[in-house]
């Protein structure tokens, strides 16, 4: 079985869904609250866990109630979580998050993800070295983030790289990585000064740029393709969503799908994902993604 690491951030949600959002100053009385599992790394962990992947997580939660919490979660979805440590004197992640009418504004305090370090990769060489696939986002430190993609080009290992949320990486190291998958908005910042298509045709079979509900659009080397999300009349809450869709593009590239069957693929468990309240809730498992 095929073994993916996920080199990423932790967090518990705090959820408010609310009909208005407040100006500032201004209170307003909203609907509904709930704690949810997050953090960017842990839902795509889960997503490519639930997909079927033999799934490994890197990362820090901190001290405090919720680090035991966020770890069971990555046990109860069969994920290995012997790559995780309790960092001293320290929150874990956590993610403000509003939801109004299904889509959502996110304020994240880092905490424990802040408290990755490079020296920790060297801890799990050995068993980094087996991995058949790294995913990365942008919600630990950028010295680790390039520490891992180094690790994986000498190791020999793909890297399948979410940048979100937006940050600074140098261009040299996007060179090495073999899949990114940036949002629009993602997209803009990154390859400033290029059009979509300019930068898809530089990048065949490695940019993917999720275009939300509209899908995903990458380049073959003859044509860009743009994979269309089905779409999804019952939107409930889009948290989480560009997640799931990283996860499981991961298990149909490592199953040996084609980029755009993975692209289908994910598209499909993210337009399900959607569907329920809650980053990892709707994350749907890979039996109900073929049917
Ligand atoms: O991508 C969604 C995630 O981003 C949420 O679960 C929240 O934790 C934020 O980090
Ligand atoms: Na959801």
């Amino acid at each position: 079985m095929k073994k993916v690491a996920v080199i990423g951030s932790l967090s518990t949600d705090f959820v408010v869904t609310t009909g208005i959002i407040p100006e500032q100053g201004e209170t307003v009385v909203g609907e509904e609250f709930a704690t949810f599992y997050g953090g960017k790394g842990a839902n795509q962990a889960v997503a490519a866990s639930r997909a079927g992947v033999q799934t490994y997580m890197f990362g820090a939660v901190g001290d405090d109630e919720f680090g035991q919490h966020l770890i069971d979660n990555l046990t109860n979805n069969q994920i290995d979580s012997s790559m995780i440590k309790v960092a001293e004197h320290t929150s874990s992640g956590v993610a403000i998050i509003q939801v109004h009418e299904g889509d959502n504004r996110i304020i994240i305090v880092e905490g424990s993800n802040s408290k990755n370090e490079t020296v920790d990769i060297d801890n799990h060489a050995e068993m980094l070295k087996e991995m058949d696939l790294f995913i990365i986002q942008n919600e630990i430190p950028t010295d680790v983030i390039e520490y891992a993609i180094k690790f994986a080009e000498e190791a020999g290992i793909p890297v399948l790289y979410n940048p979100a949320p937006i940050k600074e990486i140098s261009h040299e190291l996007l060179e090495k990585i073999t899949y990114i998958t940036p949002n629009e908005h993602e997209f803009e910042t990154l390859f400033q000064g290029k059009t979509l298509e300019q930068a898809l045709a530089e990048n065949p079979n490695k940019l993917i740029v999720t275009l939300g509900s509209k899908g995903a659009i990458y380049h073959n080397g003859e044509q860009a393709i743009l994979v269309e999300q089905e779409k999804i009349d019952n939107v409930i809450d889009t948290t989480g969503a560009g997640d799931t869709f990283n996860g499981y593009f991961a298990s149909g590239i490592l199953t040996g799908l084609s980029i755009e069957e993975a692209i289908k693929l994910g598209n499909r468990a993210s337009g399900i994902a959607i569907q329920k309240k809650g980053a990892q809730t709707g994350i749907p498992k890979i039996e109900e993604v073929s049917r």
